[in-house]
């Protein structure tokens, strides 16, 4: 049995409120009380599913802000991964975002105790440009790699577990579900193998069995008085 720690959307940033209901500032605090939750349950990985920060007015008060929350993720002894999302995108790029946080929390699909566990990256156009400093677009999201995603499902002889930031679920609305997710989820639901999709993004959160895969959208950190969990798999 595998412990996994789970949390999303934390949008971190020195601005007390954006959006009318995203409580960006205390999500500092909010990160640590989830990090030491998680330690004193022993979980075997942590895993923070994107929009971990959000943009400052200046490169170095993102940078400062994503230094701090990197300091929790190193003082716990237990490993963590960190999808980005599109406002990760929007304020770094993807070297600079692991660069800052640590080369162990970038997403690397792994086997751990039997099970495949799939990080998707979906921090992209439509027209398969990735996103860039500055330029994402929160509906406007896609997988490229989806002949590559099919092969790992069909060679797999372990049970798939998949992490995406953005949303698969096709109960969600369309504003937060990836251009392709038709594709993707014929691709995940093809052998019976994908057991569940983990998925932050559409930040009410929600649940759903579809085709016999379960999906699983954590409500965001950001909007609740603080929103972790723990997945035993
Ligand atoms: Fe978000
Ligand atoms: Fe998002």
């Amino acid at each position: 049995m595998i412990r996994l720690g789970i949390f999303t959307d934390p949008h971190y940033s020195s601005q007390q409120i954006t959006c009318g209901k995203r409580y960006n500032s205390l999500s500092f605090e909010k990160i640590r009380q989830a990090y030491r939750y998680f330690a004193a349950a022993d979980c075997d990985l942590i895993v923070c599913l994107g929009d971990l920060i959000d943009r400052e007015k200046d490169r170095e008060t993102q940078d400062l802000q994503l230094r701090r929350v990197a300091e929790i993720v190193r003082a716990c002894r237990i490993p963590s991964v960190c999808l980005m999302g599109n406002h990760d995108a929007f304020a770094f790029t993807r070297e600079a975002f692991y660069g800052i946080l640590g080369p162990a929390c970038e997403p690397a699909d792994r086997v751990l105790d039997g099970k495949r566990f799939l990080f998707l990256d979906a921090c992209c156009f439509k027209n398969g440009h990735r996103y860039a400093p500055g330029d994402s677009d929160w509906r406007d999201t896609y997988y490229p790699f989806e002949a590559q995603l099919q092969r790992i499902v069909s060679a797999s002889k372990e049970d798939i577990y998949v992490f995406l930031h953005q949303d698969l679920d096709p109960h969600i609305p369309e504003s937060h579900r990836l251009y392709n997710a038709d594709g993707v989820n014929a691709i995940l639901s093809a052998r019976g193998n994908v057991k569940a999709v983990y998925q932050g993004h559409y930040h009410p959160g929600a649940r759903c069995e579809y085709n016999g895969v379960r999906y699983v959208t954590f409500p965001a950190m950001c909007e609740n008085e603080n929103a972790f969990f723990i997945e035993e798999i």
